[in-house]
């Protein structure tokens, strides 16, 4: 797969591990093979896809949690969406919220394909502007987008979130750099996870997988 950042600054886990975790985890279902596939083809990096052993611990804990409204913050070519909207039930749904022309193109090709992707919508814009226009409220917050802006969505959406709801952080680790921050999206990231730690309305865990997933739950 093609790359877009450069090699990690610290290896969080054994590239090996990281290979048997994922051929040891269900495997994508063809519709998400196909988008695999298809985002490969029409874009020169990929690698801003969640990937299967992520993916996958999303449709466990939106299964598991029984989640119903799903909101998702960076939808790119639409992998999460889609891997959540299987584990959905008929009348669930996921909100996506994209600014980027070229993948909300590519994104709403793959929900019109997709079997489940008519219980995805997109919204596009900016979602510092978007996430305020959003109505009701989410069992789940899929937070993938604007690694810069993780504190502002934490707090938006901590209103939106139901009594038991989750919000789903990804990239936390950023390659490792969290220790020792040196740019900004680093400094960025690392003050959210200090700002979630020491928030009282949340218990989380925050999981060395792959770039570092912590799972948020609203007491
Ligand atoms: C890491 S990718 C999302 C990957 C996706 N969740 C998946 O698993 O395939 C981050 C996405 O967030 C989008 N994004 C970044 N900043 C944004 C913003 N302020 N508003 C909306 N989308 C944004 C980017 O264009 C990009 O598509």
């Amino acid at each position: 797969m093609k790359k877009h950042r450069d090699k990690p600054i610290v290896q969080i886990t054994n590239p090996e591990i990281d290979k048997y975790s994922e051929v040891h985890t269900s495997p994508e279902s063809k519709d998400i093979q196909n988008l695999i596939n298809s985002s490969d083809e029409e874009l020169q990096y990929i690698d801003m896809l969640s990937g299967r052993v992520v993916g996958q611990l999303l449709k466990m804990i939106v299964k598991i949690s029984g989640a119903k409204r799903i909101l998702e913050i960076g939808t790119f070519t639409g992998y999460s969406a889609v891997m959540m909207a299987e584990a959905l039930p008929e009348d669930g749904e996921v909100i996506t919220l994209e600014m980027n022309l070229k993948y909300q193109k590519i994104a709403q090709n793959h929900f019109d394909k997709s079997k489940s992707g008519h219980k995805v919508t997109m919204i596009h814009g900016n979602a510092q502007n978007t996430i305020k226009e959003l109505n009701g409220t989410f069992d789940l917050v899929y937070l993938d987008g604007d690694k810069l802006r993780y504190s502002f969505y934490f707090e938006q959406v901590m209103p939106l979130l139901n009594s038991g709801g989750l919000i789903i952080a990804d990239n936390v680790l950023w390659d490792g750099t969290v220790l020792d921050p040196e740019d900004r999206k680093a400094e960025a990231i690392a003050a959210f996870n200090k700002l979630v730690a020491e928030d009282k309305r949340v218990e989380q865990v925050l999981l060395p997988v792959r770039d570092g997933v912590n799972i948020i739950r609203k007491i």
